[in-house]
C-alpha cells in the first residue's frame, strides 16, 4: 500500500523528468520546436477526438476553423490558445511552451484542417 502510493507520487516526478531530457538533448538553449511535434504531443488527446468539447482538427472540420479565423481574427486564436477557454487548458497544458511556439502550432492546426 506505502509502496503503490510512492509510486503514484513519483510518477509525474519521472515523467517530467523525461521530457526535460528530450528537449535538452534536441539542441541549443532556447531551440523553437516545430508546431507540428508540439501538436502531436499537447493538442492531438483533445483535438483529434474532440475531448471535452474540443473542436477537431481535420478537414471535415475545415468550416469550423475558417469561421473561427474569420470572425475572431489569427491572433484572437492564438490569445486564447495562450491563455485558455473554457475546458482548453492554458497553453493545451503545454506550460514550457513560448508564445511562438504555441502560435506555430495553432497554425499547423489550421494547415491540419485546410482552414483559410
Ligand atoms: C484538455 C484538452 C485540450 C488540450 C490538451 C488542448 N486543447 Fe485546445 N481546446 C480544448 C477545448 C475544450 C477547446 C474549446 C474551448 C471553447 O471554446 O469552449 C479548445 C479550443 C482550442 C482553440 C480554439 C480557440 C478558439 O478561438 O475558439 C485552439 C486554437 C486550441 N484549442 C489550440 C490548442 C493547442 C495549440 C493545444 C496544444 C498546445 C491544445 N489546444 C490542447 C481542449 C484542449
Amino acid at each position: 500500500m506505502l509502496m503503490r502510493s510512492f509510486f503514484i507520487m513519483t510518477l509525474p516526478l519521472v515523467l517530467a523528468a523525461c521530457t526535460d531530457a528530450d528537449s535538452a538533448s534536441s539542441s541549443g538553449e532556447k531551440a523553437v520546436r516545430d508546431g507540428a511535434s508540439l501538436y502531436q504531443q499537447y493538442c492531438v488527446v483533445c483535438h483529434s477526438s474532440g475531448a471535452g468539447g474540443a473542436p477537431i482538427v481535420a478537414k471535415e472540420n475545415r468550416l469550423h476553423w475558417s469561421h473561427e479565423v474569420e470572425e475572431e481574427g489569427f491572433d484572437a486564436i492564438v490569445r486564447e490558445a495562450i491563455n485558455g477557454v473554457n475546458a482548453m487548458p492554458p497553453r493545451g497544458g503545454c506550460v514550457d511552451c513560448s508564445d511562438e511556439e504555441i502560435r506555430a502550432t495553432v497554425i499547423h492546426m489550421l494547415q491540419l484542417s485546410g482552414a483559410k
